[in-house]
């Protein structure tokens, strides 16, 4: 199993890597502006998998105020969650979330949130998996004004 830890400074060209892999649609500088801000918030935590110096994984954490379906207040809110294919179902994930949900409970929180895309079945199973429940599906709209 790889280590998991939180980042360091000099994870950022590797942990870009996979985070743009994740989100495509962000330019490398969008990216290490935010990486930046998000290494000195307080409020937010980011945990890697290492693998013979190799990162293969990442989860980003924040502190919400309100999460949809939760009752308490603030709450872990999980908002980057990605493992390279080839080493996927093998528990890193898991143990990525895990980190994160450690976290949040040594902040104060006593629940997590997060959330998927419907179609993205594999991210809904792997929530499931980790004792997470459906809370609402929503639509969102658009309307030129
Ligand atoms: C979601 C993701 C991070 C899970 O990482 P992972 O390392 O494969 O997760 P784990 O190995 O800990 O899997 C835990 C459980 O989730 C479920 N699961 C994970 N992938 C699954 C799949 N493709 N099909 C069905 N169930 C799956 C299984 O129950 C699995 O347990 P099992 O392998 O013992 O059956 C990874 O699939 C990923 O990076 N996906 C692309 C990015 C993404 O969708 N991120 C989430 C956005 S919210």
């Amino acid at each position: 199993m790889p280590t998991i830890r939180p980042a360091t400074p000099a994870d950022s060209p590797q942990w870009l890597a996979l985070r743009l892999a994740l989100w495509d649609d962000h330019t490398e500088e969008e990216m290490l502006a935010e990486m930046k801000t998000l290494r000195q918030d307080p409020q937010q935590a980011v945990f890697l998998a290492e693998e013979n110096g190799v990162l293969i994984g990442f989860a980003e954490t924040s502190l919400r105020k309100y999460a949809d379906g939760c009752d308490t207040s603030p709450v872990g809110y999980l908002e980057g969650w990605y493992v390279a294919p080839e080493h996927r179902r093998t528990g890193i994930g898991s143990a990525l979330v895990r980190a994160a949900e450690t976290w949040a409970r040594a902040q104060g929180c006593h629940e997590m949130a997060s959330d998927t895309w419907l179609e993205n079945e594999t991210s809904i199973r792997a929530h499931l998996h980790l004792g997470y429940e459906e809370a609402e599906r929503l639509v969102h709209f658009t309307k030129k004004i």
